[in-house]
């Protein structure tokens, strides 16, 4: 079983606290593959001939499906199985990291007191907005706002050891599979841009981040977050790692950061967790705050548009059960709309299938070096990225 490289804060699992940890990483496996596959026979054989009966047609969207699956008792099941095992595995590492609550306390502030190759600036006064603060997102204790007791890094421990469960291993044992991806399409979408200076929106723990900087060592790289928990944690992760990240508490729908001062500003699988007046102020910021010609990338699942309505009522589990209310609205948002409403030329403007995230996770240097391996490859490799970019008139 794939594990999670450690590091200086990453809470330990007992020899008990793993084997619960693994049982509920399976568990999660099984129900998702063997179980509730099952709720397309559940469909095709009691919901969609009834919604054909009552309408005379085929259903014209998710919504109709899922009135009617809500009330079917295997899809029920499922659903409760599903959202059980998540709220199992998040309680399963909240335990591991209480115990050592702590000793994981002492480890970040002994490396934020001491010499540092990045910085960590947090804004006592600092207002989150509602979409998180009110918010347990994926039903993460807390959400990302969570800080309960003094220099907590709670939030920040939860996402990382949690979310490595949870998504199977899939963005690889540093956490960093999503920050890699950005870079090779980066790397194979402007291959003449060389970045001195990156922002990311949306670092939580830090591991996209980490991969962004690996891929592009010599740029100076910030990130934002608006939860102080994630944030203090995300540092002392990437100073334990060797890697110099300058950390801020910062709101990315109103940035403090000077006009044009970025080559590259990142996004990575943020905006399904923000409101879509959110998704619109933060394009305008990205603009703001990206130099001519530099680059904005963002990365989502792939969106709704064009795909069946059963598979996206599929897709849209999350919007009701996970505590991801934003998920299905940001996945049928029209990017190029909203890009071109932050003031970015629609001409300028491309989604499609990135890098597998398995492809992306062997990249182990700097992108100039390796990315030819991965060029030209689109779905192989694991489940694909999908990204929007756009650029900013020179
Ligand atoms: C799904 S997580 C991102 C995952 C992370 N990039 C990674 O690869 O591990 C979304 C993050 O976006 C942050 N966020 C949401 N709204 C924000 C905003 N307006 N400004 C800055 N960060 C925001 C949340 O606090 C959360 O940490």
């Amino acid at each position: 079983m794939l594990r999670q490289e450690p590091h200086a804060v990453l809470p330990q699992s007992s020899v008990n606290e793993q084997a619960r940890q693994d049982f509920l990483n399976q568990l999660g496996k099984h129900v998702l593959n063997e179980i509730t596959p099952g709720n397309t026979a559940a469909y095709q054989r009691r919901v969609l001939p009834k919604i054909k009966a009552e309408k005379g047609r085929d259903p014209e969207s998710r919504h109709e499906i899922r009135k009617e699956m809500v009330r079917d008792p295997y899809y029920q099941m499922t659903s409760s199985f599903q959202r059980t095992v998540q709220e199992m595995m998040w309680n399963s590492v909240d335990d591991t990291i209480q115990r050592q609550l702590p000793d994981l306390i002492a480890t970040a502030k002994t490396i934020r007191d001491g010499d540092t190759l990045g910085s960590l600036h947090l804004e006592p006064d600092f207002e989150i907005p509602s979409y998180v603060a009110d918010n347990d997102h994926h039903c993460m204790p807390g959400g990302y706002s969570g800080d309960l007791v003094d220099d907590d890094i709670t939030a920040g421990a939860l996402y990382d050891k949690g979310a490595f469960i949870y998504t199977q291993g899939l963005f690889g044992p540093r956490m960093d599979g999503i920050g890699k991806a950005a870079a090779l399409m980066i790397a194979t979408s402007f291959p003449d841009l060389r970045p001195n200076k990156i922002l990311e929106i949306g670092c939580t723990a830090g591991g996209s981040t980490t991969g962004l900087k690996s891929a592009f060592p010599d740029a100076e790289l910030h990130a934002i977050d608006v939860g102080p928990a994630v944030l203090r944690y995300a540092h002392a992760r990437a100073e334990s790692m060797g890697v110099a990240i300058h950390f801020h508490q910062m709101n990315g729908e109103a940035m403090t950061f000077e006009d044009e001062g970025f080559d590259l500003v990142n996004c990575p699988a943020s905006f399904h967790e923000m409101s879509r007046s959110a998704v619109y102020n933060v394009f305008k910021e990205a603009h703001r705050v990206l130099k001519p010609g530099g680059v904005f990338l963002l990365s989502e699942l792939p969106p709704y548009e064009g795909v069946d309505p059963w598979t996206q009522f599929v897709r849209d589990w999350d919007t009701y059960n996970n505590n991801e209310p934003f998920w299905g609205a940001v996945h049928e948002m029209d990017f190029a709309d909203v890009a071109e409403a932050a003031g970015f030329n629609r001409n300028d403007y491309w989604q499609g299938n990135g890098p597998g995230i398995a492809e992306a996770n062997q990249l182990t240097g700097a992108v100039e070096v390796q990315n030819k391996k991965f060029m030209g490859s689109t779905r192989g490799g694991g489940q694909a990225w999908y990204a929007h970019m756009t650029k900013r008139e020179s």
